[in-house]
């Protein structure tokens, strides 16, 4: 019937006093995995009040020694890896070796956030007055970087450690306190690695973690008059979210098209492996998953053969198996990607394999000759389903990437280095990858998606940013 697992407030586990919890359904065997506590909106407030009470002590502890904390998380995250990553292949269907490369990715992560941090953290400006015009030299300005207060961070079921992490780590080295809203699937992956940081000794009430329904805590965290900024990773919800906030600052990732343009003078073999590795690692449930090929005519009938090759030697099946293609997410997610299957049979598209699918594995599927009238051109299916869609100019490619409402990451696949740049250059997305598949990651880059993909910077250095505000002290002299 599942384990059923406490929330985080106060330094301490409970149970929630709705009495309710919430299922975890295992994509693989579609059968509760685990429960955890549906928290009331009490006690959201309550969460609120320790996390601004602890914030004010946590900002005036020692920089050095905030990081000296952070590095202690790390490394018993590093240690705990196996028992988290179990929960990943239970919880999200993540092939078991996938799962433990997050857990110590994450690791990694806050590691490299805590020396960042020191860093940029430790120094500040001086400026002078006269370099303005009609100034004398009497004013000193000095600037330093300060917290923001409470940070909500509400990361996605495909990454629930690595992307928490991104956000707890940048939130918590610049001085603020956290409250972390794990997604439903992910919440134990979630609850496990804030046992970690439990286990590092940080301050009670600092970071706390809420589990429950959207429906019932949602909106109320979302805007809550206790949060002071919030980092969103996933869908649609996020759009929602934007309107509905403050006046706070928002760090949003929600998704993206990313378009794989293949020009006549590309390394095929390169290709066919980037749109492997980009098109149907996790399944294609990456927001940087490579999600529509744009092939030149000319070697697309060579390009579609070796990605075909290729796709028939992926493994499908279980992730404690350690097999490429896993379960997608849910019943609804395997329901909307074969609705986009469907849609593209019904309009012409080549099926390159046959469709199968059984409960919520989805046989990795390319679509060959897709147009612009079919869904699966410009929506997401955050499955193992890849259209290709075969273009007669660079200006095409360009064009359909710019036409979609995404602007997450892209990539362009030349010889030539001069039109690369300038294909980069014209494509409206917010990294361009040239010769390789899109990726968020090494994890200090900075990564941000244009138009819906997002709103501001993430990477290492930008959240430390995005996390703080400028201080200002000026001197007057006489
Ligand atoms: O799903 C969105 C993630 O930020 C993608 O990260 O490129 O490391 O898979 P990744």
């Amino acid at each position: 019937d599942g384990d059923v697992y406490k929330y985080y407030a106060d330094g301490e586990w409970k149970k929630s006093s709705s009495g309710k919890t919430v299922a975890i359904i295992n994509p693989t065997t579609r059968k509760t995995q685990y429960k955890v506590q549906a928290c009331t909106q009490e006690e959201v407030n309550k969460v609120m009040e320790l996390a601004k009470t602890a914030q004010k002590s946590w900002a005036k502890t020692p920089l050095w020694k905030r990081a000296e904390l952070l590095h202690k998380a790390a490394a018993i995250l590093k240690e705990h890896k196996a028992p988290i990553a179990e929960c990943l292949v239970k919880e999200i269907a993540k092939p078991a070796k996938d799962a433990i490369t997050e857990v110590v990715r994450s690791g990694d992560l806050i590691s490299y956030t805590a020396e960042e941090g020191v860093r940029i953290l430790g120094e500040g400006k001086f400026l002078v007055s006269d370099s303005f015009p009609g100034n004398q030299r009497t004013k000193y300005c000095l600037t330093s970087k300060i917290p923001l207060g409470v940070i909500l961070a509400i990361p996605p079921f495909n990454y629930p450690v690595n992307l928490a992490v991104s956000k707890i780590a940048p939130a918590l080295i610049a001085g603020n306190s956290l409250v972390l809203k794990p997604p439903t699937q992910g919440a134990v992956s979630a609850l496990h690695m804030v046992h970690c940081f439990h286990l590092a000794g940080f301050p009670k009430g600092l970071i706390s973690c809420v589990t429950g329904k959207g429906s019932e805590i949602g909106d109320f965290l979302t805007m809550h008059p206790g949060v002071n900024c919030i980092s969103f990773t996933g869908g649609d919800t996020g759009i929602a979210i934007s309107k509905k906030a403050g006046m706070i600052p928002l760090q949003m990732e929600l998704g993206g098209k990313d378009a794989c343009i293949v020009l006549e003078d590309a390394d095929l073999d390169l290709v066919a492996a980037n749109i492997i590795k980009g098109g149907f690692s996790y399944s294609g449930q990456r927001c940087t998953a490579v999600k529509v090929v744009l092939v030149m005519e000319s070697v697309a009938d060579v390009l579609v053969e070796k990605v075909k090759a290729k796709v028939a030697k992926l493994t499908v099946g279980a992730p404690e198996d350690d097999c490429d293609i896993t379960p997608v997410v849910s019943e609804s997610s395997a329901n909307f990607i074969e609705g986009l299957v469907k849609d593209a049979k019904e309009k012409g598209a080549t099926f390159c394999q046959e469709y199968k699918r059984d409960g919520n594995l989805i046989w990795p599927l390319l679509l060959d000759n897709v147009r612009p009238d079919m869904r699966i051109a410009w929506e997401e299916p955050f499955g193992p389903v890849l259209p290709v869609i075969r273009i007669n100019s660079i200006e095409e490619g360009i064009h359909h990437c710019n036409a979609s409402n995404f602007g997450l990451q892209g990539c362009v696949f030349t010889k030539d280095v001069n039109k690369a740049i300038l294909i980069s250059d014209a494509m409206e997305t917010g990294t361009v990858q040239i010769n390789s598949a899109p990726a968020r990651g090494p994890d200090h880059f900075p990564f941000q998606g244009l138009k819906d993909s997002g709103i501001g910077s993430q990477g290492v250095t930008n959240s430390i940013n995005m996390m703080t505000k400028i201080k200002s002290t000026v001197i007057n002299l006489p």
